[in-house]
């Protein structure tokens, strides 16, 4: 199998010898000006043959005219009401002036609450999940299918924003926002990964889950049939139909996946660590969840402010559609649950779970001024709301967590 460790091997270990001690050396003549600077260039080699030439005939053919019309030297410079969502002909390299403080603020928060997975203690996981009357089987299959569906969910949303989303959001500290978020879902594939590594699960079962069992199948499905228009190279915005298009795919990965399809395995998880119970995979859990309903609030701003710029879009017929498909999601994450409960497993239920989902749906609905499909909906389990607002120092499950230190010092010495 080709595989660049296998080459740079030998290089390594060179590199990893100790080296000998280098031969005492005449102490150096002082170099008191620039001349003696200047002088001293000539001790290592020039570039061979003549490639230093081929660089400098390179950059004289240049065409410096046609990459001063790209950077538009000489324009105006940018005012704050150059800037817009979707369609925007402002420079997209410049952060500043700000437009949107929501999107730099939600930024400087998602920074503020970084975490990695290897700080959460898994010992008593490992215990537990090893252990043969440790978990029921029904506790067992949930664990396996939370992480069946999310080990492969977020790389299905982190895709969508790099692949399909990115270019089209032309705004820079929505841009800054996007790049935060899509490290986070790194981090959140990384958390799925070092629980199934943890636990010793089958990883190539986990991970083909997504294509193997109907319920998690079909919510990734629906995910996916979503991104496809806009991951096209030739789509673009600017026209009616291509912006619908575009708030489509927010709707359908901030609104329905990241704020529908997480919550029946979330609020499963974590209501199993309040039982004291898998504690490490429901503090990941919690911290996911928080940075879950971050970018669900982000996706919520930026489709409640594209429709302010663009109220045309928003027609009766199109709230309809959208409304259908947030209940279409609501109905698979329904199905989900019947298929993860067959019988009632952690104080929780298909049933009450039903009721927690149309609760969550309202929501959705009501964030983006669309009508509530199930009035009257209560929400089961006021904790989990409890556990989405928590800060990282007070941590539910009370195990360990490193802070992080932001804007450390930096010495160069
Ligand atoms: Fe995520
Ligand atoms: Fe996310």
């Amino acid at each position: 199998m080709l595989n660049w460790d296998e080459f740079h091997e030998d290089e390594t270990a060179v590199a990893e010898q100790p080296k000998p001690a280098p031969a005492p050396q005449p102490a150096a003549e002082p170099q008191a000006d620039d001349a003696a600077v200047a002088e001293s260039r000539g001790s290592y080699r020039a570039a061979e043959g003549d490639r230093l030439a081929r660089a400098r005939a390179s950059l004289e053919a240049l065409d410096v005219a046609a990459g001063l019309e790209e950077l538009e030297m000489g324009a105006a410079r940018i005012e704050v009401d150059d800037k817009q969502m979707i369609n925007a002909r402002a420079d997209l390299n410049q952060l500043v002036p700000f437009k949107y403080e929501w999107a730099w603020q939600k930024y400087l928060d998602g920074s503020a609450n970084h975490w990695m997975p290897q700080e959460v203690n898994m010992n008593a996981d490992i215990a537990l999940w090893k252990s043969a009357e440790g978990l029921t089987a029904d506790e067992r299959r949930i664990v396996e299918r939370s992480l069946g569906y999310f080990s492969t969910a977020d790389s299905l949303v982190a895709n969508n924003l790099v692949l399909a989303l990115y270019r089209l959001i032309t705004n820079p500290e929505c841009r800054q926002y996007l790049l935060r978020q899509a490290f986070e879902e790194a981090i959140h594939t990384h958390a799925y990964q070092y629980c199934v590594e943890s636990l010793g699960m089958d990883e190539g079962e986990v991970f083909n889950m997504y294509r193997e069992v109907p319920s998690v199948a079909a919510k990734s499905a629906w995910s996916l049939k979503h991104t496809q228009s806009l991951a096209r190279p030739d789509f673009n915005t600017g026209t009616p139909e291509t912006d619908q298009e575009l708030l489509r795919n927010l709707i359908a990965f901030y609104c329905v996946t990241e704020g529908i399809f997480f919550y029946c395995g979330f609020s499963q998880i974590l209501s199993m660590g309040r039982r004291n119970k898998m504690t490490g995979v429901a503090e990941q859990f919690q911290y996911i969840l928080r940075d879950e309903s971050m970018h669900l609030n982000f996706g919520v701003d930026m489709i409640n402010q594209i429709k302010i710029e663009n109220p045309h879009l928003w027609t009766a017929e199109f709230q309809d559609e959208v409304t259908q498909m947030i209940l279409e999601g609501t109905e698979l994450e329904i199905a989900y649950a019947r298929d993860t409960m067959p019988r009632g497993v952690l104080g929780m239920n298909a049933a009450i779970m039903e009721e927690y989902l149309h609760f969550i749906c309202n929501r959705r609905l009501a964030q983006i001024g669309l009508k509530e499909q199930f009035p009257g909906a209560q929400n089961p389990f006021p904790w989990m709301s409890e556990i989405i607002d928590l800060r990282k120092e007070k941590n539910f499950f009370e195990t360990r967590v490193t802070e992080y230190q932001v804007g450390g010092a930096l010495s160069w010495d």
